[in-house]
């Protein structure tokens, strides 16, 4: 992952995070010298963050590191400095427990309530989301006694994250190494957010997303696009994800930085072209409650496209080469006149001039319940920041320039406001022709 896709993944990950308080366990596994860019990762998505490392996991990461990186002394035993529950102090502070790595020595100790040290005590004594993320060599993790003892926590509602496949440190392939400090950040911040909608979350939302750009091909290798990074529908998606949402991402050609495919709630499919994307999105549509379209869909596309590669020297004849463009799919349009009244739609206008007026007559236009009008001719695109003004039939609301995933937190739950509301009235109005029809 380049820097600049990681930085974006931890800034997403902050609405999972900010101001968590994660108790990590290091034990003795050589994945432990992963855990200092771990714990840089979990401070910088905004957590605070403790650890307790074992004697093993003394022999592969310094506490010097640790305590360095996370700001707080490593805690190793519970018999140095003993005051009264020192044994249990960090498993009452914290709000989430993650093991990373989790040697098989652990992971038996846990599945049998031993606690022999300081780790194992404060686990016991643990009461919220617990998480491991194993590493050990393939066959220890393959053994009977290790299957048996992860099957019973799992059974505890223990979450085991990985562990990958891959080359392990002793030079064996298969299933043991840890996962990679980034995605186990977003695991965490995923548990995290979910910890928190248990005790707040109404209905969960189905989002639908279209983001990126979409392309139309002239022949097999030349290509109409623009310059749509999908960096804000990305970001709404991650929004969406720790706004414990069910999302459905269809996405242009971009590599930008998606949720994790594996997780149960995110689905992704890639589309080329704005016929593909119309598609998609007119299928999927029905089985959602709230559609945002971010992509910077073609409005045009090339009426043909060739199947072979189009020769250079076939237009020497000419200065000029034509091509014939049609209008392609209208997908914002297409996906609001076929809404029920219970689903929502937000689009995004991207405009260089007039931008309030051009969207406001768009969202006319398309029959969509709002449009965030966002002025692309010095951001927007490409960009990691953006401001515009979300207009609806009732209010316009302006947004300050900010980061496109501080942002994207915002308008989601603009939109989620909004949705409810327009439930409600359905509701409102349901309930009022039932004691209509009851008084007649
Ligand atoms: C060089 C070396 C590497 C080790 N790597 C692992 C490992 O990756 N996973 C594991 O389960 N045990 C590994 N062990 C064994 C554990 O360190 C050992 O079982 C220890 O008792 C674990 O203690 P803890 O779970 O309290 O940290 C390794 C041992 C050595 C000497």
């Amino acid at each position: 992952m380049t820097p600049s896709a990681q930085t974006f993944v931890i800034d997403n990950c902050r609405h999972g995070l900010v101001g968590k308080k994660i108790l990590l366990g290091v034990t003795g596994s050589i994945a432990a010298y992963k855990t200092p860019e771990l714990v840089r990762l979990l401070k910088k998505a905004g957590a605070e963050v403790r650890v307790v490392l074992t004697p093993a996991g003394k022999n592969f990461v310094a506490p010097l590191a640790l305590s360095t990186v996370s700001e707080s002394p490593v805690m190793e035993s519970m018999w140095s400095d003993a005051i009264d529950t020192h044994h249990i102090t960090a498993a009452r502070w914290a709000d989430l427990l993650l093991i990373a790595p989790a040697t098989a020595n652990v992971i038996a100790k846990l599945a049998n309530g031993i606690c022999d040290d300081l780790l194992t005590t404060e686990s016991l004594a643990f009461t919220g989301p617990i998480l491991i993320a194993p590493a050990m060599n393939p066959a220890m993790w393959s053994a009977a006694a290790t299957q048996e003892n992860v099957a019973r926590l799992k059974n505890r509602g223990v979450q085991i994250l990985g562990p990958a496949v891959g080359e392990t440190s002793c030079k064996e392939e298969g299933a043991g190494r840890m996962i990679e400090p980034i995605d186990l950040l977003i695991q965490v911040a995923m548990a995290a957010s979910a910890a928190d909608q248990k005790t707040q979350s109404p209905t969960r939302a189905r989002v639908l997303l279209t983001l990126g750009p979409t392309r139309s091909f002239a022949d097999p290798v030349r290509f109409l696009t623009n310059r749509s990074s999908g960096k804000m529908g990305a970001a709404l998606a991650w929004a969406a994800l720790f706004s414990n949402c069910d999302i459905t991402c269809i996405v242009g050609p971009t590599d930008i930085e998606l949720p994790p495919v594996g997780t149960p709630r995110v689905r992704v499919l890639r589309v080329d072209t704005a016929t593909e994307m119309h598609r998609a999105a007119m299928e999927l549509w029905p089985h959602h409650d709230l559609f945002i379209g971010t992509a910077a869909v073609l409005d045009w596309e090339f009426s043909t496209t060739e199947t072979e590669k189009i020769k250079k020297q076939d237009s020497t004849s000419s200065e000029q080469w034509q091509f014939t463009l049609r209008t392609a799919p209208d997908i914002l349009k297409g996906v609001s006149q076929a809404a029920r009244a219970d689903q929502f739609t937000l689009g995004f206008a991207a405009e260089t001039n007039d931008v309030i007026r051009y969207a406001r007559t768009k969202r006319v236009a398309k029959t969509c319940d709002a449009i965030f009008a966002n002025d692309v001719s010095s951001g927007g695109f490409e960009s990691d920041t953006n401001e515009g003004v979300w207009i609806d039939q009732f209010t316009d609301v302006a947004f300050a320039a900010q980061k496109k995933t501080e942002l994207a937190a915002q308008l989601l739950v603009l939109a989620l406001q909004k949705w409810h509301y327009k439930k409600s009235l359905i509701k409102q109005s349901q309930e009022a022709l039932r004691g209509h029809s009851a008084n007649t």
